[in-house]
């Protein structure tokens, strides 16, 4: 039987991980895959997380099932925390998944069974895993242009040209905030004009967003997804609480849908449960219950929202003193764009060789397209990883 297979490609982000681990200098620095760190280079456990958890321990009274959809608290939270007031919940469906991949998953799935083979745009450059999760489902990738290597920021004219190309059976994946890998962002007004153009053309937004409140505060980042959502008839959104709850292998996250009305929105609803039933059957609570605690509960909430914050001001700062620490020694604002890049992420567009010389030299892990995680940036040693840089472009 398997005879017939050869080996597939290894997903390069989270092989980072394992050979950040495997070097002995003491001096590493990883840039690498997508996880918050703090100041003393460690993923925590957030506080309102931990409280949460401790509830959830002593008041559980039963492990049975909880339906197709998962926790129904949950669903409820997330689709206030997302959409606010900015749709009308009678086309609006929800099914807790595992992560913001399970979530992608399912939705790329529900597409395939609407519209066989349908292609998926996205864009130039786009997260790692997102052609894999769209051909994997049976569909067809093709990219819309985005980021310019020159100013690092997006190149907005080009890609509403191409979106207006875009037409009805068309499916327009965006990065609802904190653009993974670039950190080059749409402005409000950009938003307004995308959200336009969609509503001209009838292709479906598909919406990824795994990053909410990493990049200017909750109500800030979903901007763009409310207004998206709210301009066209037919929508999706893929959410992830990896990364602004902490719960990473937990693997929580929600497929979200939005028809054109209620009975539209059962129909669909009812297809997307009978991907996920024939798939895992039943996602997983531990995350759910979680961040249901912690959004029903006003003290617990608050507490989430300030940690929230203060993981996204450390990020902040370190993109100002890392853009900062490369102004000073190369006398250029050549690297400035990393302090006006927003979320985890900024491409830094150096080429490959720096990559490897980055890491071979100096022990500094980036992926292989020079992303950076700036939450990964050691705050005392923002100088030593400017020189690094600078020299291996030299
Ligand atoms: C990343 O882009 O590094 C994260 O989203 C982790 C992952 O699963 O790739």
């Amino acid at each position: 039987m398997f005879e017939t297979l050869s080996k597939a490609p290894g997903d390069k982000i989270l092989a980072l991980m394992g050979e950040y681990a495997a070097d002995q200098r003491s001096q590493k620095i990883d840039l690498g895959v997508g996880v918050y760190k703090d100041e003393k280079g460690v993923t925590p456990v957030m506080t309102s997380v931990r409280k949460a958890e401790e509830r959830m321990l002593a008041n559980e009274k039963t492990k049975t099932y909880l339906g197709i959809a998962g926790n129904k608290g949950f669903g409820n939270a997330v689709l206030d925390l997302v959409l606010a007031g900015s749709v009308d919940r009678d086309r609006v469906r929800i099914a807790q998944a595992p992560g913001g991949t399970g979530s992608l998953w399912v939705l790329m799935q529900l597409i395939n069974r609407a519209r066989p083979g349908a292609t998926v745009y996205v864009s130039d450059p786009s997260w790692a895993n997102h052609n894999p999760i769209a051909i994997g489902s049976g569909l067809e990738v093709a990219t819309y242009p985005y980021f310019d290597p020159a100013t690092r920021a997006v190149k907005f004219d080009e890609m509403l040209a191409a979106l207006d190309k875009l037409g009805a059976g068309d499916v327009v994946l965006l990065h609802g905030c904190c653009h993974n890998p670039t950190g080059a962002n749409l402005t409000n007004t950009q938003w307004d004009q995308v959200a336009e153009s969609l509503a001209r053309t009838g292709a479906l937004p598909f919406i990824d967003l795994a990053y909410l409140g990493f990049g200017d505060g909750i109500e800030a980042d979903a901007y763009g997804t409310r207004k998206v959502v709210s301009a066209v008839p037919e929508s999706l959104i893929a959410f992830s609480g990896s990364k602004n709850f902490g719960l990473y292998r937990e693997r929580i996250g929600a497929a979200i849908l939005v028809a054109r009305d209620s009975a539209q929105a059962d129909v669909t609803n009812s297809q997307l449960l009978n991907i996920i039933r024939g798939a895992y059957s039943q996602p997983p609570d531990h995350g759910a219950e979680i961040i249901r605690i912690i959004l029903e509960d006003a003290e617990l909430r608050a507490e989430w929202e300030a940690e929230l914050s203060q993981m996204r001001e450390r990020m902040l700062t370190l993109r100002a003193k890392l853009a900062a620490a490369i102004r000073e020694r190369s006398n250029s604002s050549d690297f400035d764009f990393v302090a006006d890049h927003r979320g985890m992420f900024s491409l830094l567009g150096l080429p490959g060789e720096a990559v490897d010389h980055l890491k071979a030299e100096n022990g500094v892990y980036m992926t292989g397209d020079s992303r950076i995680n700036v939450a990964g940036i050691p705050e005392d040693r923002v100088g030593d990883l400017a020189e690094a840089i600078l020299s291996a472009i030299r």
